[in-house]
């Protein structure tokens, strides 16, 4: 998963601009070409897919875990993706909708009650990451729980720090927090076996069923790595679309009254809010949907993924040598006006009509295109649903937020801006404890 800081965002929107849509530039001496067309965005992911690797820093995969799916290609990717896929279904992920909508509310109350400015990034830090063990494990011992997070926030404390091994360093205390969490997956996965609880249901319940025809299973450490994996790839992007939607709807009260009615109207329907949302009711928020999916082109969370190429490959005339690295550039295939008519405006309104093919990839696209992309969605309506209708107004003090988020060359990638924005939930709720969920507040956006 990809992130650029400011100089990088620039430099490839100017680069852009003066070399076109596909040019070779180095990166840290590596020789790249950067590819800002649907068209070889598509060729790299989808229909040649075969001809590119994926390819990561070693600091980073050993984080992470070597056996993750996204750092492989083939038959073992193909597996491991299967069955990634299959617990991230919608069929299997309607049944959490209770247990998402009851974690939503109690970030949102305990976000309230704490009557503090908080870094809303950081909370839908916790939130994702709760909605992450669950998918996984179903539901988990606390203490097992409570070690896991501890641990993860560590390695992930250490994910982008300076790769130097030595004790006191981030990275060192990552290393060492990874291990301990391969300790602490290895006993929940002894225990289960122990128990014989081998459901289908969640993740885990998946890994440890699997058994190909010649009889084969995933091992400890392939499970571990994986479960890792798929938490490092659904915290700070999920956290980070959600804070943009609520930064954009901040920025404009038309559309957060709009996005407020339609979920008023859900919430009325559920007898003002005592009956709890169901999964057809997220799959009817039209407009709400269409604001997620404009956050995400907007901040383009993930703004590019790299690829190596394994031979050499020819591309429209053009060579890219065997071991060059191959970009197909997310956002600013999103910010081309040629797609998407005036890119620097927020306009859900773009996706009441399908975007053309392969424009729209917040989530990628071909064979590693993003498993968990419903259940991010997922997650997002159920907290604006909540939000939107238990908290009755969304305020700006003083001076407008500072982020920018317009396109490579005006701000800092889609992840470090949504850090970026401090808010307030006040409790106001006339009814104090009167009725469920008894969270009428009012939530204040601040300037930094
Ligand atoms: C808004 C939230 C999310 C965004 C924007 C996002 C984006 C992406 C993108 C762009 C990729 C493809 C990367 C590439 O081709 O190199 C990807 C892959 C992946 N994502 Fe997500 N993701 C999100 C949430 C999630 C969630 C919630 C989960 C799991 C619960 C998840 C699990 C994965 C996994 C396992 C892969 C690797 C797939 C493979 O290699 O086959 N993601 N994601």
């Amino acid at each position: 998963m990809s992130n650029i800081g400011l100089v990088g965002a620039i430099c490839l929107t100017s680069l852009c601009f003066r070399y076109g849509e596909i040019f070779k530039t180095h990166i840290l001496g590596c020789p790249c070409v950067m590819l800002a067309s649907p068209e070889a965005a598509r060729f790299v992911l989808v229909t040649h897919s075969q001809l590119f690797k994926p390819t990561y820093p070693k600091s980073k995969e050993k984080l992470i875990g070597p056996h993750a799916l996204f750092f492989h290609r083939g038959e073992y990717h193909a597996r491991l993706r299967r069955l990634v896929q299959n617990s991230l279904a919608p069929q299997t992920i309607r049944k959490l909708v209770p247990d998402i909508q009851h974690m939503a509310l109690k970030t949102l109350e305990s976000w309230a009650a704490s009557g503090q400015v908080v870094n809303t990034f950081y909370e839908m830090k916790k939130l994702s990451f709760d909605v992450g063990i669950l998918s996984i494990f179903g539901h988990i011992d606390k203490g097992f729980k409570v070690l896991l997070e501890e641990n993860y926030r560590q390695v992930d404390k250490g994910y982008n720090s300076f790769p130097t091994n030595i004790p006191g360093t981030a990275y060192h205390k990552a290393i060492l927090a990874r291990r301990k969490l391969s300790e602490i997956l290895g006993e929940i996965i002894s225990e289960r076996k122990e128990r014989r609880v081998l459901s289908e249901k969640d993740m885990l319940g998946h890994f440890l069923n699997f058994e190909d025809q010649k009889g084969q299973t995933l091992s400890d450490d392939q499970i571990a790595d994986n479960i890792i994996g798929v938490l490092f790839a659904a915290q700070d992007t999920t956290a980070s679309v959600i804070t943009w939607v609520l930064k954009f709807l901040h920025d404009d009260p038309k559309l957060l009254e709009a996005v407020k009615a339609e979920q008023m109207t859900i919430y009325e329907s559920n007898n003002g809010g005592t009956r709890p949302l169901t999964w057809e009711q997220t799959r009817s928020m039209p407009l709400t949907h269409r604001v997620i999916l404009e956050s995400l082109r907007m901040a383009s969370i993930i703004s590019f993924t790299f690829r190596e190429a394994v031979v050499d490959v020819e591309y429209k005339g053009y060579l890219i040598p065997k071991g060059w690295k191959v970009m197909p550039l997310f956002r600013n295939i999103h910010h081309n006006p040629e797609f998407f008519p005036d890119p620097h405006e927020f306009d859900p309104s773009r996706f009441e009509v399908a975007p053309k093919p392969n424009t729209f990839m917040p989530f990628g696209n071909g064979v590693h295109a993003c498993p968990g992309n419903e259940l991010a969605k997922l997650e997002a309506l159920i907290l604006i649903h909540h939000l939107v209708t238990n908290f009755s107004t969304i305020i700006a003090r003083a001076t407008r937020v500072k982020c920018t988020y317009r396109s490579v060359g005006a701000g800092r990638s889609g992840r470090d801006n949504a850090k970026r924005l401090p808010s307030r939930l006040n409790r106001d709720c006339p009814c104090a404890g009167g009725h469920i969920p008894c969270l009428r507040a009012q939530a204040s956006i601040m300037s930094e």
